[in-house]
C-alpha cells in the first residue's frame, strides 16, 4: 500500500513538470538558435568586446542556490523573449517564432520567479533623491529594519544549530 502512495505521488510529481520544454522541443531550439546566431554574425570578434552579459551571471558562485538562480533565469528568458518579440525583420521568421513559443512555456512556469525578478528592479529604480520618496521611505524606515532584524536572529538561530558545539563567548568581535 505504501509503495502505491509513494509511486502516486512520483507519478504526479514528473507529470506537473511535463509542461516545460524537454526532450525533443528542447532540442529543436538548438537548431533554431544556431541560425540566429548566423543571422547575428556572432562569430566575429566584436561581438565579445566587453565581456558577456548573461554568462558572466550564470558562472557567478552568488547564484548557485536553486530558488535564487531561478529569478536569474527567469529574469533571462524574459529578456530573449522581449528581443524576439521585437525584431523588426528577421531571415528567420520561422525560427523566431518558434523561439518565441518555447520562451512563452518556459515564461509561465518562472512567472513567480519574474515577479519576484521585477520586484527588485522596481527597488532598484526608486529615486531616492525625489523629496517625496524620500518622505514616504523614511516612514517605513522602521518597518524595514524590523524585518532586517528578523532575519538575522533567523539566521544566527541556524547557524547556532549547525555549529552547536561553538560557546557563544567564543564569538569574534567586530571592533577586535
Ligand atoms: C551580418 O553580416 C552581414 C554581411 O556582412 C550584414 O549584411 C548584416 O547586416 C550583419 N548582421 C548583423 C545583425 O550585424
Ligand atoms: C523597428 O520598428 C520601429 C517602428 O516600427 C522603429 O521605431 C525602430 O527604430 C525599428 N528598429 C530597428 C532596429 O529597425
Amino acid at each position: 500500500m505504501v509503495w502505491k502512495i509513494c509511486l502516486f505521488l512520483f507519478l504526479a510529481i514528473s507529470y506537473s513538470d511535463g509542461r516545460v520544454p524537454s526532450g525533443p522541443l528542447f532540442e529543436s531550439m538548438k537548431e533554431h538558435i544556431s541560425k540566429l546566431q548566423r543571422e547575428f554574425n556572432t562569430s566575429q570578434p566584436d561581438v565579445a568586446e566587453g565581456g558577456s552579459i548573461f554568462r558572466t551571471h550564470l558562472k557567478n558562485a552568488l547564484w548557485s542556490q536553486a530558488h535564487e538562480r531561478k529569478i536569474l533565469l527567469a529574469q533571462m528568458i524574459s529578456k530573449y523573449w522581449d528581443l524576439l518579440t521585437n525584431l523588426n525583420s528577421t531571415q528567420n521568421p520561422k525560427d523566431v517564432r518558434n523561439l518565441v513559443e518555447v520562451l512563452q512555456v518556459y515564461k509561465e512556469s518562472y512567472s513567480e520567479s519574474l515577479k519576484k525578478a521585477k520586484d527588485l528592479i522596481e527597488i532598484a529604480k526608486l529615486p531616492m533623491d525625489n523629496v517625496k520618496i524620500q518622505r514616504k521611505a523614511i516612514t517605513e524606515f522602521y518597518d524595514v529594519m524590523l524585518e532586517v532584524n528578523k532575519e538575522e536572529v533567523k539566521r544566527k538561530r541556524r547557524s547556532r544549530r549547525h555549529n552547536p558545539s561553538v560557546p557563544m563567548r567564543y564569538k569574534p568581535n567586530p571592533r577586535g
